[in-house]
């Protein structure tokens, strides 16, 4: 099982790390990280690797098996990952994979991937049939929560998490809910990233496979999904997930009586964080119907969806592609 273990300096941070981890272990650090100067806070051999969404790719994986067996890692090494998403999902991926695979270490830096990305063991990479086609279930020994590393994240990405967050809560906890919502501060406290992960690895430990409750965690996404393409991913993920969640919380007060209020309490938080609460589509039906046919939740001409009939009350229930496409387009 993974353990989780929470800091709150980089300097706590660069302790643990001298402390718990063997001589021949590597540090991989997220580029974007450079302004931390994490190289300096352990003896540990570190290299920094550039990532981005467009290259979450196979050339990546190459590259960092390349760094794995240029830095001489054997089957007691540690491979310590810091960094957004995109480096997790790759470098667990790598690390799985090489010599058979060799234990990990992930240290999220941004909120979406402390609050989600780096629980429940998924990593992978995209290809030409999608996002994150090839990839293995596979938990990492230690997730490592340090909130100073938030400290340099840039309020969009910043943002993209919250929207996240505010799922989970949606799914599996009203105070997270309300904090979100009637804070005036729209960065979260440490207590409440906390109880966000609380939620994802309490289902992730019932449902590992995603044969259940984990589909739970779809909320919103699969009308962001449609969005995101539409959008040919000119919107960010949680801007379309954003907007994917408030209208599936329209079909939550049509098939499960879910109230108005929840509509309108999320709409409040929408206004907070600046995010849009609709949007108008670019293509034509039949690329629409295309873009559901693709969702890995499809079946024929219907999708699997998430909607909730209060707040922690979520129903997995199956909808025609044509009732999706109504509500989206009034
Ligand atoms: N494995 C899973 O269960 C899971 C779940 C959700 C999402 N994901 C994946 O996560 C990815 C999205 O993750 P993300 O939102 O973290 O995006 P990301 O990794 O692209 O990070 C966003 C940007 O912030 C930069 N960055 C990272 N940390 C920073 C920091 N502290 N300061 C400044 N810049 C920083 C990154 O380099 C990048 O430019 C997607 O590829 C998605 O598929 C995986």
């Amino acid at each position: 099982m993974t353990r989780n273990i929470f800091l709150e300096s980089c300097n706590d941070l660069g302790h643990h790390i001298g402390e718990n981890f063997s001589n021949n272990s590597l540090i991989i650090v997220d580029e974007a990280l450079d302004k931390l100067n994490l190289h300096t806070l352990s003896d540990l051999q570190t290299k920094y690797f550039k990532v981005s969404e467009d290259t979450k790719n196979l050339n990546a994986i190459e590259a960092i098996w390349d760094i794995m067996f240029s830095s001489n890692l054997n089957r007691s090494s540690e491979v310590i990952i810091i960094g957004g998403g995109v480096l997790l999902d790759l470098a667990a991926f790598a690390a799985s994979t090489f010599k058979r695979g060799i234990s990990f270490t992930l240290i999220p830096s941004t909120l979406l991937a402390m609050v989600d990305a780096s629980h429940g063991g998924k990593n992978g990479f995209n290809n030409n049939y999608g996002k994150n086609q090839i990839g293995t279930f596979n938990l990492p020994n230690n997730v490592i929560i340090c909130s100073e590393l938030l400290s340099t994240l840039d309020d969009r990405d910043y943002k993209d998490g919250l929207v996240e967050l505010i799922k989970h809560g949606l799914i599996g906890s009203k105070e997270i809910f309300n904090q979100l919502v009637f804070s005036d501060d729209i960065k979260v406290d440490f207590e409440t990233i906390k109880k966000g992960i609380q939620i994802k690895t309490d289902i992730v430990e019932e449902d590992f496979l995603e044969n259940g409750k984990r589909k739970y965690l779809n909320f919103g996404h699969t009308i962001g999904h449609l969005i995101e393409h539409d959008s040919n991913f000119n919107l960010s993920h949680g801007q379309a997930v954003a907007i994917g969640i408030n209208y599936e919380l329209e079909l939550s007060k049509r098939h499960f009586g879910l109230s108005q209020e929840v509509v309108d309490n999320y709409n409040l938080f929408l206004k907070k964080i600046n995010f849009s609460n609709s949007y108008e589509f670019i293509n034509n039906i039949n690329d629409l119907i295309k873009i559901l046919e693709d969702d890995k939740k499809s079946t024929e001409d219907s999708i699997d969806i998430v909607l909730l009939s209060d707040i922690s009350e979520p129903n997995l229930i199956n909808l025609s592609f044509g009732e999706i496409l109504e509500v989206v387009q009034n």
